[in-house]
């Protein structure tokens, strides 16, 4: 495009959204069976350390625990065998040549083409692609580019980390191209390969996360399909925190004896995490919603990051003013687990189709940094 005047009244607007599901799935069953049979192994390896006080014995993880505390059941793998293989316990696959789409970007691009067709886009026709999600699967070339170049895309794209809030801060990134005139079509790429960072070993977050991949198509008004959803404002925020944290980077080789340590995956202070980020969250959707002069107890639906369904649960109950309904604010993390990025763009794709024009909802992620980011939209058609 390039339009030497760049409008800068420009409206950014949702043309579409695209989801990518891997195939395998684990039940908190498959994955409780599994971990509790590495603790016993565990435990029987070290029987005398444990005996004489020198190692702590590890402790059984339990359905009942994962659903009433997390209100997760199941999470989609790319890789379900090794996960569940208690010498392995991480993903596996084949290592793949330059030469060949990469796994990130595939399924990247498997969110991209559904969102590119549901708008009915031409690849040509879109300008950039964003590449927003909690890991990179190499920091160069960027996994955008790679998504990019095989979706037959001219003009940039480039990666971007904000960790679960990754995809709305795309959001507003694409919305802020496409009003300063610099774009008229962004793609905005989260795929979530979670399986990778999660220490799978560890009782307190083992169930937590799941693979997927979604994509939002963010365009101007101008350009976009009659069936769109209007932007009517983005908003970032984002908090120091060390209670959601992962160490894992390129200068880890500067220190070897610790290269492989836990804290080179993902670890968390749960608890912390959901008390400081409730009010945190609320307070944000809270100011936001007057700042739009959106009356926030008439809001359609919520589409709130997916972590947990105790923090759901009181974070709609502090926007509506009352107990949410599933229809309200659907949950999906119970199916997908802890999707990253993805949660609120899987929760919109699945559960925004029965909206009528004129119907207004919120899109919210939060997690670490602390990050949370909200954009409220309004059906156009
Ligand atoms: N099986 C059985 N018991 C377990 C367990 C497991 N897998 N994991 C922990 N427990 C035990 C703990 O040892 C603890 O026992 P204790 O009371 O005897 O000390 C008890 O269960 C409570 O543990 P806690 O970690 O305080 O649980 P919680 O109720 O806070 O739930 C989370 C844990 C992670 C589900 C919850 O804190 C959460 O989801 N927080 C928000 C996280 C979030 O949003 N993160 C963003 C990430 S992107």
């Amino acid at each position: 495009m390039n339009d030497p005047k760049p409008a800068l009244t420009a409206r950014p607007v949702i043309s579409s959204t695209g989801l990518f599901t891997p195939a395998e799935s684990i039940t908190n069953e498959e994955l409780v069976e599994s971990f509790n049979r590495f603790v016993d192994r565990h435990n029987a390896a070290n029987a005398e350390q444990i005996e004489a006080g020198k190692v702590e014995p590890l402790a059984h993880s339990s359905v009942e625990f994962i659903e009433k505390a997390s209100g997760i059941r199941a999470r989609h793998v790319m890789a379900k065998g090794p996960i569940l293989d208690p010498e392995i316990m991480a993903p596996r696959w084949d290592e793949r040549g330059d030469d060949e789409l990469s796994i990130m970007a595939e399924i990247g691009v498997a969110a991209a083409r559904e969102a590119l067709e549901r708008a009915g886009r031409d690849p040509k026709d879109v300008d950039a692609v964003l590449c927003a999600a909690s890991n990179m699967q190499r920091p160069y070339p960027a996994m955008a580019i790679e998504i990019q170049q095989a979706l037959g895309i001219d003009g940039f794209g480039f990666d971007m980390n904000v960790a679960c809030s990754s995809a709305t801060f795309g959001i507003q990134t694409a919305a802020d191209y496409v009003r300063a005139g610099n774009a008229k079509s962004v793609l905005v790429v989260s795929p979530e390969i979670t399986s990778g960072h999660l220490n799978w070993r560890d009782r307190d977050s083992h169930f937590i996360f799941g693979d997927v991949a979604t994509a939002v198509l963010v365009e101007d008004e101008a350009i976009a399909p009659a069936a769109h959803w209007d932007i009517l404002g983005t908003r970032l925020k984002t908090v120091f925190s060390n209670n959601i944290r992962n160490n894992f980077g390129f200068l880890n080789r500067a220190h070897p004896e610790t290269a492989d340590t836990p804290d080179k995956l993902f670890v968390q202070e749960g608890r912390k995490v959901f008390k400081e980020v409730v009010p945190m969250v609320a307070a944000m959707i809270l100011e936001e919603a007057e700042r739009l002069g959106v009356d926030p107890q008439a809001l359609r639906r919520l589409w709130l990051h997916q972590a947990n369904a105790g923090m759901n649960r009181l974070i709609a109950h502090k926007v509506l003013g009352h107990e949410a309904s599933e229809d309200e604010s659907p949950t999906v993390l119970d199916t997908y687990g802890n999707t990253s990025s993805a949660g609120s763009i899987i929760a919109f794709h699945l559960h925004s189709e029965d909206m009528v024009a004129g119907d207004t909802g919120l899109i919210c992620s939060f997690g670490a940094g602390y990050s949370a980011g909200t954009v409220f939209v309004r059906k156009a058609s």
